[in-house]
């Protein structure tokens, strides 16, 4: 099939500027989502010199009737990735006899955003592609979500993120196996660290950090395999795999005395 019309969240940063900027090039036209005008313009801005059509939507992926309208607007769609996200962990706990915490607000934007916001891009995204005809090789589309080895594991470090991003992976996985038969690929990522902004400012080693464009590249090149989860790196994620399948007790004993994640270590999310 081809991949001429291309609609990316999260484009005005980290992976998604990334993914935007490996598929431009002439014949594309790339939909480039994100808040920030001012760095979603500059990523348009590439993508155009180098020889794409870059469209950008200020649009918060919260926004269920926005992002509908914008999925909709678009006329036509080979391909989408859902890309927007954010992260972050517990806080220190506030009184020396009380546990690390994640305030409220952080869980529910947390799933606002990385839950919702999937799920505000992929359900308009398949009932579009629903409506085009098949390609030859009897596709009608592909949809792409971020998940993360963190939706692998319930990681106490980070329990709301680990949580949206399973949720993330099982629905893909498992609407994939439906959608087929539709013709309309459905993939989740499952990868490690990734070098952008999301991670700049961790306060702990990260095993296994990626360079952003070449997670792009593994990327585009599992969806190109039609592989409905895409992972890497293999290790970490198969060794989070093993960790999840300890009783909780031993797993928390590990994950407890790790660097990674401890309370405190991760910025706060903007929770504006
Ligand atoms: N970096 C890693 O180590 C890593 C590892 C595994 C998975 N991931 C996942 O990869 C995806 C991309 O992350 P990244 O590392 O590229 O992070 P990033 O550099 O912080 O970029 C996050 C992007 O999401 C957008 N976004 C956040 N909240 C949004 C909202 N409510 N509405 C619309 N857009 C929103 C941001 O847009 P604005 O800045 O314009 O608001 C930004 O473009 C995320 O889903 C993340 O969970 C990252």
């Amino acid at each position: 099939m081809k991949h001429d019309s291309i609609l990316i969240t999260g484009a005005s940063s980290g992976l998604g500027h990334s993914l935007a900027l490996t598929l431009a090039r002439p014949g594309r036209r790339l939909f480039l989502g994100g808040r920030n005008a001012e760095r979603l313009t500059e990523t348009a801005r590439q993508c155009i010199s180098r020889g794409a059509a870059a469209e950008i939507r200020l649009c918060d992926v919260t926004h269920r009737s926005a992002m509908e309208e914008w999925v909709q607007g678009t006329g036509g769609l080979d391909m989408v990735l859902a890309c927007a996200g954010i992260t972050g962990g517990t806080r220190r706990p506030p009184a020396p006899d009380m546990a690390p915490y994640e305030p409220d607000a952080q869980v529910r934007q947390m799933f606002a955003t990385n839950v919702e916001g999937v799920l505000n891009t992929v359900l308009p995204a398949l009932r579009l592609m629903l409506t085009q005809p098949r390609a030859q090789d009897g596709l009608r589309g592909r949809i792409c979500a971020i998940s993360s080895v963190a939706g692998v594991v319930s990681y106490p470090g980070t329990p709301a993120y680990s949580a949206a991003k399973a949720a993330v992976d099982r629905f893909m996985v498992a609407t994939g196996g439906n959608m087929k038969q539709a013709g309309i690929l459905l993939s989740s990522v499952v990868c490690g660290f990734l070098n952008t902004p999301m991670v700049a400012r961790n306060r702990f080693p990260m095993p296994g950090l990626m360079d952003v464009d070449n997670a792009s590249r593994r990327i585009l090149r599992g969806l190109r395999r039609n592989e409905r989860r895409i992972v890497f790196p293999h290790w970490l994620v198969a060794g989070s795999r093993f960790m999840d399948l300890l009783p909780i007790r031993l797993a928390e004993a590990y994950y407890t005395n790790q660097p990674t994640g401890a309370a405190g270590s991760m910025p706060e999310p903007d929770l504006s």
